[in-house]
């Protein structure tokens, strides 16, 4: 409902007068894991034979595409998987070489590598740490062996305590979490306790998703066949605003649905999804768009590293991009913001938007702060029904 849903799977950037200064994100896709996990739909396969000419084919890609965000410089580069932790750094290492060439990365201020904690080795580490790197996004969902044991995850709790350290004692500040709450025989106090120990490894970000049973997936046969009983709804209410107190008490900022970061640690590359910068996507299943149209890759691995009709486009339409502007700024702290909306789109959306929100605005699910429409606590467990009606 409020956590990891399909409306935040579809997030795209909206056309923005501001676009982040003309500055691009550039996100590539890694669509391997060694085993896959029961919740997850995400586009990946455990066929790693495909992986050395998978790289060849995001190298051959870049190359291709080194027009599409004009000459904007990139301000961020994201790695997310699959299992971007699943490249050799040696891999890794070829990926810059060929972005190097291609883009003006000389502003570029956060890398991101979305990691499994099983994968970081001391020696991966160290590689990661010789590399443009400065940023890491480990999945770690719960400290709780019997909860990941469940969702077949790779690594235990110790190993994902061990692995945030290790990556701390190699130099990585800027490392993120993520939590998942409503996970099979996960209690209350399992998920508080997965706050206290998060808070207490002294990472700057940390993101909380509520499980989704997404349809094909392993844990939704389960659910369906009552192989376990899916945690209440209530339950997870509690969890999420447990999330919210606790994480908010210990000096993180709540500033998106899912996300919690120390003052000046918000992850950058998200951001700027948020706000409208452009960005081209690399890999697989990978979307793009530059401020007219919007672009997404075969969300196929073999057919991909063919690198022939690869990708589809699409011209977006008013609508399209009002629609992005609602999807992606009602999920921020800060909101939409109704004089840009009127500027941007006009009297007709503005009236459209005013109307619509006018019944959560009385029932105390959106509030007004300086002419910007923000969700309320309340608001933010029932975002995807307040987002879908003002949605046109
Ligand atoms: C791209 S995924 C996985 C990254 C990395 N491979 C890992 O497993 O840690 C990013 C995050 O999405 C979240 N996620 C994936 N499927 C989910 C689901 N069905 N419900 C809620 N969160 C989900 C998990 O927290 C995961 O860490
Ligand atoms: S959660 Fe991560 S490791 Fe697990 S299947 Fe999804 S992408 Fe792969």
């Amino acid at each position: 409902m409020y956590a990891f849903s399909s409306i935040e799977k579809r997030i795209f950037a909206f056309e923005s007068d501001f676009c982040s200064f003309f500055m691009a994100g550039i996100y590539i896709h890694i669509p391997f894991c060694k085993t896959r996990c029961t919740y997850c739909d995400f586009h990946s396969g455990t066929n790693l034979q495909l992986k050395k000419q998978y790289v060849k084919a995001l190298c051959d890609e870049i190359g291709l595409r080194k027009k599409y965000l004009g000459n904007q410089p990139v301000k961020t580069i994201y790695f997310g998987g699959g299992t971007p932790s699943l490249l050799t750094t040696e891999e890794l290492a070829s990926v810059f070489d060929v972005l190097n060439r291609n883009f003006d990365l000389s502003q570029c201020e956060e890398v991101t590598l979305e990691c499994n904690p099983d994968d970081l080795s001391a020696n991966y580490v160290l590689g990661l740490k010789q590399l443009p790197i400065n940023r890491l996004s480990i999945g770690v969902q719960s400290f709780n062996d019997v909860e990941l044991r469940f969702v077949n995850r790779r690594h235990s709790a110790q190993q994902a305590i061990e692995a945030v350290k290790r990556c701390q004692r190699c130099g990585f500040v800027n490392i993120s979490v993520d939590l998942m709450f409503g996970l099979p025989f996960q209690r209350v106090d399992s998920f508080n306790e997965n706050l206290r120990i998060v808070t207490q490894l002294n990472v700057p970000h940390v993101s909380v998703y509520g499980l989704t049973f997404e349809q094909g997936t392993t844990i939704d046969r389960q659910r369906k066949q009552k192989i376990f009983v899916p945690t209440d709804e209530e339950v997870s209410i509690l969890m999420y605003e447990n999330a919210i107190q606790y994480l908010t008490s210990n000096g993180f900022e709540h500033y998106e649905i899912s996300n919690f970061a120390k003052s000046g640690m918000r992850s950058k590359h998200n951001s700027s999804y948020w706000d409208g910068t452009h960005y081209l996507g690399i890999g697989s299943g990978a979307h793009s768009y530059n401020g007219v149209s919007r672009q997404w890759n075969v969300c196929d691995t073999r057919k991909y590293c063919l690198l022939r009709d690869y990708y589809e486009i699409e011209t977006l339409s008013c609508e399209d991009v009002y629609n992005e502007l609602i999807i992606t700024n009602l999920r921020r702290k800060e909101g939409v913001d109704l004089e840009f909306l009127l500027c941007r789109f006009g009297e007709r959306f503005y009236r459209y938007c005013r109307k619509n929100a006018q019944q959560y605005l009385q029932n105390e699910l959106l509030v007004l702060k300086n002419n910007r429409l923000c969700l309320t606590q309340k608001g933010l467990l029932l975002s995807d029904s307040v987002i879908r009606d003002l949605m046109i």
